[in-house]
């Protein structure tokens, strides 16, 4: 199979072609590593013995993006490439409907026009917003709470308006929740810039001893323990369902969303106790006001992905912190020296 992954440099990218080069694709990766690093396609060849095809390019170069898919002719396309911090979208609105959704535009047409008509796109729990009914379920409204929400939203429909205008046409689309952990070999992870903004790269930064405490924002929240609930998965897990996903797209035409989660619920300070039972570090902490647009609950109905994509998560808390763990303190700086 061609596959043809953007984006993959970055952290869910790196661990599905890690778990795509497990069989014997043929694999091309474009990226303009605008938030990861060159060093993530050789640790993913280290690892997996195999040589990577890798170009530099941002996909809103036209010429560039449709000169490489006229050339590799993918069965399919998986589509990572997109800015994603929540809180940069609230400062910067316009850099994010600029680059994902110009980024998409200018690849939905570039695989128009050499027929290509397969595609899995990273979509976000974020276009629930608050949840009015727990768990989610995929046809649960969809209400962004953000730029960077609505840019996921508005992508969706876009691809549904391209699948309706081609009976070959077929797209799945993946709402994750909150993908954390790391490659178990320890050689790939989640390598953010500057202070991390989730919750998990923050608490590795903590027990490495980067970070002085984790701030946790909320203690209020109408939860078991007062901290708020996420539905943590794990990405190697997340890499599988891509896969999954990708077999069920070839299957047949149309369109269909899946949410891809454990259906399970974690507090932070869950998470925090697994982390330090994983690492075995202390994690110093100390309670914040809530955090702007958080939500008290947020877990998926993972149903669907079940019964269709045959997928599910196998992984829990404590193999993403090990994970996580493994990850951080054997490079504590990331990708970066
Ligand atoms: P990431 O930032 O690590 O990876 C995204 C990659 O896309 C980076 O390597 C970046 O350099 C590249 N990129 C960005 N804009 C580009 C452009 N215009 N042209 C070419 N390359 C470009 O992010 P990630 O965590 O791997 O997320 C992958 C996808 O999944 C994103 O679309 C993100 O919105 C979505 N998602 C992520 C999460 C999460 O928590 N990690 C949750 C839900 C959805
Ligand atoms: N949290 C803290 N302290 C921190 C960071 C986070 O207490 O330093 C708390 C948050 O308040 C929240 C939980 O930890 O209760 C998880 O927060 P994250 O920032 O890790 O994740 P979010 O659920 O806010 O959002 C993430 C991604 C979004 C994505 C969403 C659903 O950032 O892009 O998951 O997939 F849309």
């Amino acid at each position: 199979m061609k596959i043809f992954l953007t984006g993959s440099a970055g952290y869910v990218g790196s661990h599905v072609l890690s778990e795509l080069l497990k069989s014997s694709h043929s694999i091309w990766n474009v990226d303009n590593l605008s938030n990861s690093s060159p060093q993530s396609f050789a640790r993913v060849e280290a690892l997996t013995g195999c040589g990577i095809d890798f170009d530099c390019f941002d996909i809103r170069d036209f010429a560039s993006i449709s000169c490489k898919l006229d050339e590799f002719r993918p069965d399919i396309v998986i589509h990572f490439a997109g800015l994603k911090a929540v809180g940069e979208s609230v400062c910067e609105p316009l850099s994010y409907y600029e680059n994902n959704i110009c980024g998409t535009l200018k690849l939905l047409q570039a695989m128009d026009e050499v027929g290509s008509t397969n595609l899995v796109f990273s979509s976000s729990a974020t276009v629930y917003g608050h949840p009015e009914t727990l768990p989610l379920t995929e046809e649960h409204k969809v209400n962004p709470l953000n730029p960077y929400g609505r840019t996921k939203l508005f992508i969706e429909d876009m691809i549904k308006d391209w699948c309706a205008t081609d009976p070959r046409k077929s797209a799945v689309l993946l709402r994750y929740f909150n993908p954390v952990g790391a490659h178990p070999s320890g050689e790939i992870g989640e390598s953010p810039t500057g202070v991390p903004n989730n919750l998990m790269p923050y608490i590795s930064q903590v027990a490495v001893g980067k970070r002085d405490f984790l701030s946790v924002f909320g203690q209020d929240y109408d939860t078991p323990d007062g901290t708020g609930v996420r539905d943590y998965i794990h990405v190697c897990d997340l890499a599988a369902g891509h896969v999954a996903a990708m077999n069920y797209c070839l299957k047949g035409p149309g369109v269909n969303v899946f949410n891809l989660g454990t259906g399970r619920g974690h507090s932070v300070l869950e998470m925090v106790r697994a982390f330090e039972k994983a690492s075995g570090q202390t994690i110093p902490y100390t309670f914040m006001p809530r955090r702007e647009g958080d939500v008290a609950e947020c877990y998926a109905d993972v149903s669907k992905a079940k019964e269709l994509l045959e997928w599910e998560a196998k992984l829990g808390i404590d193999d993403m912190c090990r994970d996580a763990w493994r990850w951080q303190s054997r490079h504590p700086n990331g990708f970066s020296k």
